[in-house]
């Protein structure tokens, strides 16, 4: 009752507040200055008002004193709420702990919204504890948490730090069409929607437009969604990410493992570079290290063998023989034992996409490559491209695709053939590696998989 009838208003007397963001507070202390954002944490004592105030840039810790703790607004603020705080920020005694080591001691502030507590108090709809299903229905609400953004900053630090890679080595920025009538990856896993009474789909792989680019603008990239109607559900798998992929003309199979190498490499350098991913990363991930180079490289038949003397088996529970599969409990498997990257390079012919080269020197096989990291697998797939018209038309044969669509694609075979190749590389399941989560889910926005679309 009391408390109602304390109202505060700013003093006038005060020098007027310069508006600043929670990422700039270590170079404005000292002044008076006004800050915005949402009650992240809030402890509220006798005397004192304790708020860690967030605005995505960061977080700063806020105390209310004297007579502003005793405002209706101080007393029944709730988590969550949207607040400005006006005052001075202060560093504060060696020993105690608060962001960036300072506080910001208000003399005024305002409610800007107020958000619900009892039931509807954030923590009680997405509890730590929650099941993951109501986790995903609140998605909007979950990637609040520290854990959640901080992984979603990675992910911004990681495409900068791939868009720096790219520009240092001189590959161009393409954004291809999402709305496509060709297949890149196999038939079964292709979203189809109807374009204006035609037959579409969406994109599963930029790489045929990228192909396209070469003889235009030189190598190329290109960061762009990829669409995916997977049935299984896997950690691994979602129904839309982020692909990133590049083509490279005029290389051969040796040139384009060195270019994946050094692009990976130089990618974790580009964003550890930044202390602030970085100390995102070592928050998620403490025992992340930059992986040692060069990469392990085995062939696929070593691949077969390594598992057939562990007996580890095949998707049909048989001991592999060359030509099956690789699944994923099994390349989870070698990767957990070996902890390390590996080169996975040519798989069978039969397993592979219809546009691969050959391998001149064993044509069962491909020139191909899988990128497999500890705990999550494949996060790459690449290969040499067929640079023959007649390979080509076979390569369309034999995956039972007719080629009339691909005329453009086919075209490039005709008007200037090169040896070139390129890759695929899925940016949730990278960031799953770097920062040691369990799921791609977890990695995405707002991920999509079967049954999901929401929010
Ligand atoms: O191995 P994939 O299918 O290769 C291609 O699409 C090639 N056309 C790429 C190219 O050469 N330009 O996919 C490449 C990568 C995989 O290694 C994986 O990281 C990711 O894309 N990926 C997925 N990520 C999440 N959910 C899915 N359903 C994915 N499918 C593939």
């Amino acid at each position: 009752e009391e408390a109602k009838k304390i109202i505060i208003v700013e003093d006038p007397a005060l020098p007027a507040a310069v508006n600043i963001k929670i990422r700039d507070s270590v170079q404005n202390r000292t002044k008076r200055i006004k800050v915005s954002g949402w009650v992240h944490r809030l402890r509220v004592q006798k005397q004192l008002v304790f708020i860690t105030l967030r605005d995505g840039t960061g977080y700063l810790q806020c105390i209310l004193a004297e007579s502003l703790a005793k405002t209706y607004d101080a007393l029944t603020l709730t988590v969550e709420s949207t607040v400005t705080i006006y005052g001075v920020i202060s560093p504060i005694p060696d020993g105690t702990h608060a962001p960036d080591g300072h506080e910001l001691h208000a003399d005024y502030f305002k409610v800007i919204g107020k958000a619900p507590g009892g039931d509807e108090t954030i923590t009680n709809i997405v509890a730590k504890d929650a099941d993951p299903q109501t986790k995903y229905d609140n998605r909007h609400l979950v990637i609040r948490g520290e854990q959640a953004s901080a992984i979603l900053k990675v992910r911004a630090g990681v495409l900068r730090a791939f868009r720096k890679t790219y520009e240092d080595l001189g590959l161009l920025e393409v954004t291809p069409p999402c709305m496509v009538q060709t297949q890149v990856e196999g038939g079964s896993t292709l979203f189809e929607f109807n374009y204006y009474g035609e037959k579409a789909y969406l994109t599963q792989s930029s790489q045929l437009y990228l192909e396209t680019c070469l003889p235009a603008l030189g190598d190329v990239f290109c960061i762009q969604e990829s669409f995916r109607a997977e049935k299984s559900l896997t950690r691994r798998h979602l129904s839309e990410y982020t692909h990133i992929e590049a083509e490279l003309a005029f290389i051969n199979f040796d040139d384009l493992l060195s270019h994946l190498e050094e692009t990976i490499c130089r990618t974790i350098n580009n964003a550890l570079s930044d202390p602030l991913i970085a100390g995102y990363i070592a928050e998620l991930n403490p025992t992340f290290k930059a992986p040692a180079r060069p990469f392990l490289r085995m062939t696929y038949a070593d691949a077969i063998n390594w598992l057939k003397e562990r007996n580890v088996p095949n998707e049909n529970g048989q001991p592999h023989e060359f030509g099956d599969d690789i699944a994923e409990a099994a390349e989870r498997n070698m990767t957990d034992e070996i902890g390390l990257p590996i080169f996975l390079t040519r798989f069978p012919v039969e397993i592979k996409a219809f546009y691969m080269k050959k391998d001149p020197a064993d044509l069962r096989v491909t020139e191909s490559v899988d990128c497999l990291m500890p705990g999550v697998g494949e996060i790459v797939g690449g290969s040499m491209r067929m640079e023959g018209l007649e390979e080509l038309m076979e390569g369309y044969k034999r995956e039972g695709i007719s080629p009339e669509p691909y005329y453009w694609f086919t075209d490039q075979r005709k008007y200037g053939t090169t040896p070139h190749g390129g890759y695929g590389l899925g940016l949730e399941r990278f960031l799953a590696w770097m920062c040691d989560r369990f799921t791609v889910r977890d990695c995405s926005l707002y991920p999509r998989w079967t049954g999901r679309c929401t929010p």
